[in-house]
C-alpha cells in the first residue's frame, strides 16, 4: 500500500513556563558514588550542560565522595574526561569545564565510615562559609540500596538532615535516590520504610530518569493543552494502546547487575508504568507535585491485578540468543531480557480497552513510544472489498526516542478518478520544530531538586503500587517452572509468542522499524 507522508509546518511561540515559580536556590550536592558510571556518564555532563545554559547560581557547589581517586586534582580530572567523551554537547567548551571544576571538591573516604562524615560535615561548613551554599544540601545515592541505611544514619549522626524547615528560606536537605527501589514489593516497602525513619517523603527525590524526558512530560501538555484529544482519549473512541520501550543494545558491561534485575524489574516496572500513568491518569487538579502524582497513584490503582495464575495467559517473556554468553551472567540464568503484558484499567474511562506494554533489548531498533489505536470506523462505506480492506485505524504515536515526536495516522483518497484509499501520516518532530536541542533527563531533574520541585519525581505510594502489580508476576515466574522463558533472535522483534498474546483480541504490535 502506498504511504505517503505529509509534514506539518510547525510554528513554535515561547512557551510560559507553568512549574517554575519556585527558584533554583544555591546548595551543596554531595555525591555518593562518584566515580561510578551513573556520575561520570549523566550526572557530571548533566552539571557540564547546565552551567553552560547559566543555569547554575552563585552558591551551587558539588561534593563527591568516594576512595578511588587518589586526591581532588585526580578527580576533576576524571570528570572532565568522561564529560568530554559524554556531553550531550560537544566539544566541551574549556572556560565553562573549568568554571565548573572549581566547584567541585571531593572528600576522600568510605561510606561506612563515621570518619568520611565528619569530614564531609567539616567540608560543608566551609562551603557555608566561603561560597554561599547557604546550608542546603542534596544528597545524591548513586550507590546500591543496600547502602542507603549506612549513609542515611552516617548523615543523620553527622547533623547533615535537618528536618524540612517552614518558611520558603530555611536550609534545606533532600536526599536523591536511584532506581531501584527494591526488588519486589516487600523490599520497596522496606525500604521507603527505612528512609522515612531519617528524612520525611517531601525531602525524597526517587529518580525514574524517564520523567525527566521531555516527551515523557509532553505527554501531559499534549493531552491537557489540547481540546482535540481529551473528548477521545476513552473507552469509546480508542480501541487499544501499545507502549514500547525497545532496545538495541544488548548488556553493556551490566551483565552482574542485569543477572538480578531483568526486564520487568529494570524497565516495566518503572519506566513504563510510568509512561502508563501519564498517557490513561485523569486530569489533575492542577500541575502541583502531588496532585499530579495523587492522579498517577489513582491510575496505577485501577490498573486490574494479574494474580500469579494467570501470568502465563497475560505474560510473555524472553531472553535473546546470546544472552548466556554475556560476561557475568550466571549459568543457565533464566532472567528474561523481555517481557511483554496486557493490561486492563478497571475504571470508567478505559474499561474494557488493553494497554500492551513491552520492553526488551537487543531488538530490532531503539524506539520508545505510546501508540494510541483508535476504533475503525463503524461501517465501510467505499463498497467494494479491495477498498474497505484497506482501511486501517487512526493511530496517534507518541514518540518517546528517538527522533522524538508526534505521529497521526489516518485514511486519505489517493488521487484519481476513483476511490482508493492509503494511510497517509502527518509527523510533527522536536527536531524539526524547536531549534533548541532537549536537555538530557538528569539536568531536568537535578535543577528541580534544587528548586524544591517533586512533580518528576516517584512518590512513596505510587512506587509501591508499581511493585503491587509487579510482583505476583515476577512470582509466578520464581514459582513455577512451567512458565516458559521464549528465545528470540538478536535484531529481532521478540518472541512469536508475543505476537500471539495480542492476536486473542485481534491486535497486532507495530512493527519496530
Ligand atoms: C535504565 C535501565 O533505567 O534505562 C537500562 O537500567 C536501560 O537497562 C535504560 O537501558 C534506558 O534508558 P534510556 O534513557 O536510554 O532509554
Amino acid at each position: 500500500m502506498g504511504i505517503t507522508t505529509t509534514r506539518i509546518a510547525t510554528e513554535t511561540v515561547p512557551g510560559d513556563a507553568i512549574v517554575h515559580e519556585r527558584q533554583v536556590r544555591p546548595c551543596a550536592l554531595v555525591i555518593f558514588g562518584s566515580t561510578g558510571d551513573l556520575a561520570k556518564r549523566k550526572l557530571v555532563p548533566a552539571l557540564y550542560n547546565l552551567a553552560k545554559e547559566g543555569h547554575l547560581t552563585d552558591g551551587f557547589e558539588v561534593v563527591g565522595i568516594g576512595r578511588s581517586a587518589p586526591n581532588e586534582r585526580a578527580f576533576r580530572a576524571t570528570h572532565e574526561e568522561a564529560t568530554k567523551k559524554f556531553s550531550r554537547t560537544k566539544p566541551v567548551d574549556p572556560a565553562v569545564w573549568e568554571g565548573l571544576a572549581s566547584r567541585i571538591h571531593y572528600v576522600i573516604g568510605d561510606h561506612e565510615s563515621a570518619d568520611t562524615y565528619t569530614r564531609l560535615r567539616e567540608k560543608l561548613e566551609e562551603l557555608d562559609r566561603t561560597r554561599g551554599t547557604q546550608q542546603n544540601r542534596i544528597f545524591f545515592f548513586s550507590t546500591p540500596p543496600s547502602s542507603f541505611p549506612v549513609i542515611l544514619g552516617g548523615l543523620k549522626s553527622a547533623g547533615l538532615l535537618h528536618p524540612p524547615g517552614r518558611g520558603n528560606g530555611s536550609p534545606f536537605s533532600r536526599v536523591m535516590i536511584e532506581k531501584p527501589f527494591g526488588r519486589d514489593l516487600k523490599t520497596a516497602r522496606e525500604l521507603n520504610r527505612m528512609a522515612a525513619e531519617f528524612v520525611s517523603e517531601e525531602q525524597i527525590y526517587r529518580i525514574d530518569h524517564y520523567l525527566g524526558k521531555e516527551t515523557v512530560q509532553n505527554i501531559l501538555v499534549l493531552r491537557f493543552a489540547n481540546s482535540l484529544f481529551e473528548p477521545l482519549w476513552n473507552r469509546n473512541y480508542v480501541d487499544h494502546v501499545q507502549i514500547t520501550a525497545a532496545e538495541e543494545l544488548g548488556m553493556e558491561g551490566r551483565g552482574r547487575f542485569y543477572d538480578e534485575t531483568g526486564a520487568l524489574r529494570d524497565v516495566l516496572q518503572n519506566h513504563l508504568l510510568e509512561v502508563l500513568a501519564l498517557a490513561a491518569m485523569e486530569p489533575p487538579v492542577s500541575f502541583r507535585a502531588d496532585e499530579v502524582r495523587d492522579e498517577k497513584g489513582k491510575l496505577l490503582r485501577s490498573v486490574r491485578p494479574i494474580y500469579e495464575h494467570e501470568v502465563a495467559d497475560e505474560i510473555v517473556r524472553g531472553q535473546y540468543q546470546g544472552y548466556l554468553d554475556e560476561p557475568h551472567v550466571a549459568k543457565g540464568s533464566k532472567t528474561a531480557t523481555y517481557v511483554a503484558g496486557r493490561f486492563f484499567i478497571d475504571n470508567w474511562r478505559w474499561h474494557g480497552v488493553p494497554f500492551y506494554l513491552r520492553a526488551g533489548k537487543r531488538l530490532k531498533q531503539r524506539a520508545t513510544e505510546v501508540a494510541v489505536h483508535f476504533r475503525a470506523v463503524p461501517l465501510c462505506l467505499f463498497g467494494r472489498d479491495e477498498v474497505c480492506q484497506r482501511l486501517e485505524q487512526n493511530v496517534l504515536t507518541l514518540r518517546i526516542q528517538p527522533d522524538e515526536g508526534v505521529e497521526f495516522s489516518f485514511m486519505c483518497k489517493q488521487p484519481g478518478d476513483d476511490v482508493y484509499v492509503s494511510n497517509v501520516k502527518m509527523d510533527f518532530s522536536y527536531a524539526r520544530a524547536f531549534d533548541r536541542p532537549a536537555p538530557e533527563a538528569y539536568e531536568r531533574l537535578i535543577l528541580d531538586c534544587m528548586r524544591g520541585d517533586q512533580t518528576l519525581f516517584a512518590r512513596r505510594d505510587g512506587v509501591e503500587e508499581a511493585w503491587e502489580l509487579c510482583t505476583p508476576i515476577l512470582d509466578a515466574w520464581e514459582n513455577d517452572p512451567a512458565i516458559p522463558l521464549y528465545d528470540y533472535a538478536p535484531g529481532s522483534s521478540g518472541p512469536k509468542a508475543a505476537d500471539d498474546l495480542l492476536k486473542k483480541m485481534s491486535h497486532r504490535w507495530r512493527s519496530l522499524g
